[in-house]
C-alpha cells in the first residue's frame, strides 16, 4: 500500500545529492534558475499551506487510485509545482517522460490538439511496472495547465476522450478560474481549491530562501514582501530576487522591496487625498498628473486608493459611490483608456463627494 510514497521518500533524496555534487565540482558559482524554479517543491510534501488537497492526493497515491483531477485557484499557489511533484513521486524520474504529457497555454491546445496529440497519448498502453522493478501505476498523467484557456469546443472534445481512455489515463486540468472549465469536464474531475498562502507560511517560505541564499534582510522588508505579494508565493519570491540582486552586499530594506513592486508611497496617496478634501481642482490636476508621470501603473494606484478610501473616516454613502466609480475607471483601464484622464475622473468623483463631509 505505501509503495508508493516509500518510493517518494527515496526519490526526494535525489534532487539534494545532485546540489551536493553542483557544489565541489565547480568554484561556487550558482547556477542561473530563477529562485521560483530553484525553490519550487520537489514532492508532495514540500508543498505548504494546502493541507487538504494534499492529504487527499497522498491518499489517492497510496492506493494508486488517481481520479481526474482538477486544480484551481489564485496564481502562485502551488497548483502546478503541486501536480509535477506528485507526478514524479508516481513515475520516478525515468518513466516521467514516457507517462506525463504536459500541454500549457503556449502549446496549441485548440480541437485539433486534443483530438491528435492529447488522443495519440491517451492510447499508448503502459506496464504497471518501472525498470527498477519499483511497482507504479498502469497509467499516464495528461497535464492540461491553464486549462481555463482552452476553447470550449476544445473544452468539449476532452469529454469522450477522458471517459475513453479512462483505463490508461488521468488527466489533470489545472485553472485560475474554475468558472471558464465547462460543466461536464468539472463533473468527470475531483475538484482541489488551492488558497492564496497564509502571512505566516509566506514568511516562513521566505525566510529560508534568504537562509539558503545567504542574504541580509531587515524584518520590515520580509513584512513588505509578504504584504506586496497578496497570498501569491511566487510573486513574493520574485520579487526577493530582484531585491537581491539590487543589492547585491547591503542587506534587503523595506524600501527597495517597494520601489521592485511598484506600490505608490503611502505619502504620495495621502496627498492625493487631502488634495480631494481640501484643496482645489487646479491642486488635483498637477497632483494627478505628477504620481501619473512618475510611472506608477494607473491600476496600482486604483488599488491605493480603493483601500485608502474603505478606511477613511466618511459616509458609506460617500464610500459606496467613490468605489462605484473605482469600478467604472477599473474597467475602462482595463479596455485601454488614457491613464491621466481615468484618474482625474476618479479623484474629481472624490472631491465631489468630500464636498458632502463639509
Ligand atoms: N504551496 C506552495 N508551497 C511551496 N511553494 C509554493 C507554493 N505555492 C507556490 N510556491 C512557489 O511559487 C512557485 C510557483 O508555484 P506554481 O507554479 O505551483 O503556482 P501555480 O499555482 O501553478 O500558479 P499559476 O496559476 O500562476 O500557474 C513555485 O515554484 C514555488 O516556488
Ligand atoms: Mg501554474
Amino acid at each position: 500500500m505505501h509503495a508508493f510514497l516509500k518510493g517518494a521518500t527515496v526519490q526526494s533524496t535525489k534532487p539534494q545529492k545532485e546540489k551536493a555534487t553542483a557544489g565541489p565540482s565547480g568554484e561556487k558559482k550558482p547556477k542561473a534558475l530563477p529562485w521560483v524554479e530553484k525553490y519550487r517543491p520537489k514532492c508532495v510534501d514540500d508543498v505548504a499551506f494546502q493541507e487538504e488537497v494534499v492529504a487527499v492526493l497522498k491518499k489517492s497515491l497510496e492506493g494508486a487510485d488517481l481520479p481526474n483531477l482538477l486544480f484551481y485557484g489564485p496564481p502562485g499557489t502551488g497548483k502546478t509545482s503541486t501536480i509535477l511533484a506528485a507526478a514524479r513521486e508516481l513515475f520516478g524520474p525515468e518513466l516521467y517522460r514516457q507517462r506525463v504529457l504536459e500541454l500549457n497555454a503556449s502549446d496549441e491546445r485548440g480541437i485539433q490538439v486534443v483530438r491528435e496529440k492529447v488522443k495519440n497519448f491517451a492510447q499508448l498502453t503502459v506496464a504497471g511496472s518501472r525498470s527498477d522493478g519499483k511497482p507504479c501505476p498502469p497509467f499516464k498523467i495528461i497535464i492540461l495547465d491553464e486549462a481555463d484557456s482552452m476553447t470550449a469546443p476544445a473544452q468539449a472534445a476532452l469529454r469522450r476522450t477522458m471517459e475513453k481512455e479512462s483505463r490508461t489515463t488521468r488527466f489533470c486540468l489545472i485553472c485560475n478560474y474554475i468558472s471558464r472549465i465547462i460543466e461536464p469536464l468539472t463533473s468527470r474531475c475531483s475538484k482541489f481549491r488551492f488558497k492564496p498562502l497564509a502571512n505566516q507560511i509566506q514568511h516562513q517560505r521566505l525566510l529560508d530562501i534568504c537562509e539558503k541564499e545567504n542574504l541580509k534582510y531587515t524584518n520590515e522588508s520580509i513584512e513588505a514582501l509578504v504584504r506586496v505579494s497578496e497570498g501569491d508565493l511566487r510573486k513574493a519570491i520574485t520579487y526577493l530576487q530582484s531585491a537581491a540582486r539590487l543589492n547585491t552586499d547591503k542587506e534587503i530594506t523595506e524600501k527597495a522591496v517597494v520601489e521592485i513592486a511598484g506600490v505608490v508611497p503611502t505619502k504620495m496617496i495621502d496627498n492625493l487625498l487631502e488634495i480631494c478634501f481640501k484643496g482645489t481642482f487646479e491642486k488635483l490636476e498637477v497632483a494627478v498628473k505628477n504620481i501619473v508621470d512618475e510611472g506608477y501603473a494607473a491600476t496600482q494606484i486604483l488599488g491605493q486608493l480603493h483601500e485608502a478610501i474603505i478606511e477613511r473616516d466618511i459616509s458609506d454613502k460617500q464610500k459606496s459611490a467613490i468605489t462605484e466609480k473605482t469600478a467604472v475607471v477599473d474597467k475602462c483601464l482595463a479596455d485601454g483608456a488614457d491613464e491621466y484622464l481615468q484618474m482625474l475622473s476618479l479623484c474629481s468623483v472624490i472631491m465631489e463627494q468630500a464636498e458632502k463631509n463639509n
